[in-house]
C-alpha cells in the first residue's frame, strides 16, 4: 500500500494489512523536531499495536535533520524508514523538500548517506521519475541510492509537474480532485 497524506493512517494501514496488504507505509511524517509533537505528528507517529513490517515515511531537507527523524521513529516503532523525494505539493516543493530534492543529486546523495548511516533497520525511497520532462533523473538517483545502501526504491511513475494526473498542467486543465492535491 503507498503512503498516502491524509489516507493510509493507522486505521486504515491496519485494515489493509488485515486483508493481506503485506507492506503499508505510514502518512509522511515532518522530519523537522519542532513539530513532532502536534497531534497530527503524534497520532501519525504512533504505531502501537501496528503489525510487522511498521514502515514509516519522512519528509524533509537537511540530512542531519532526516537522520534524526530516522532515529526517534526508529526509537517509537519504525521498522523500515521510507524517505519522501515524490511529494509535489508546492509547500513541501518551496521548502526544497519531497520532489524538490530529484534537482540536486548531491544534495540526496548527503541525505541518503546521513540516513542509512543513523539507524540500523532498512532505508528505502521514494522518487518521481524526475521534475519534469526536460529533467527525468530518476535513473542517476537510483544509482547514487543503490551506492548509498538504499534496500528498496519506490517510483511513482510521473514527473514532478505531472502531479497526479499524468498529464502536464501546462497542456490539459486540471480535474477538481488533481488541483486539490496541487494546492495542498
Ligand atoms: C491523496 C494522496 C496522498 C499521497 N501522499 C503521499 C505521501 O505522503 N508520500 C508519498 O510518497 N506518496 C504519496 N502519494 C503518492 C502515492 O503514494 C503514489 O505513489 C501515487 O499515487 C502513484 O500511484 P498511481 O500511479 O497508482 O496513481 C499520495 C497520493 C495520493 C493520491
Amino acid at each position: 500500500m503507498a503512503p498516502m497524506a491524509g489516507v493510509t493512517d493507522k486505521p486504515f494501514r491496519l485494515l489493509c494489512k488485515r486483508m493481506g496488504a503485506g507492506l503499508a507505509v505510514s502518512e509522511m511524517t515532518i522530519s523537522d523536531p519542532r513539530f513532532w509533537n502536534t497531534p497530527k505528528s503524534l497520532r501519525r507517529m504512533d504505531h502501537v499495536g501496528e503489525p510487522d513490517p511498521v514502515s514509516v515515511q519522512i519528509a524533509g531537507t537537511e540530512p542531519q535533520l532526516l537522520a534524526e527523524a530516522a532515529r526517534y521513529n526508529v526509537d517509537h516503532g519504525a521498522q523500515i524508514v521510507d524517505i519522501n523525494m515524490g511529494c509535489p505539493a508546492k509547500k513541501v516543493c518551496n521548502a526544497w523538500a519531497g520532489s524538490a530534492l530529484m534537482r540536486d543529486e548531491a544534495l540526496v546523495g548527503r541525505i541518503l548517506d546521513a540516513v542509512v548511516a543513523a539507524v540500523d533497520v532498512p532505508v528505502t525511497l521514494k522518487i518521481r521519475t524526475g521534475w519534469d520532462a526536460a529533467n527525468r533523473n530518476a535513473p542517476a538517483i537510483a544509482r547514487i541510492a543503490e551506492a548509498a545502501g538504499i534496500q528498496a526504491l519506490t517510483v511513482h511513475g510521473r514527473t514532478r509537474d505531472q502531479h497526479y494526473t499524468g498529464i502536464r498542467p501546462s497542456t490539459t486543465p486540471s480535474p477538481g480532485s488533481s488541483r486539490k492535491f496541487r494546492s495542498r
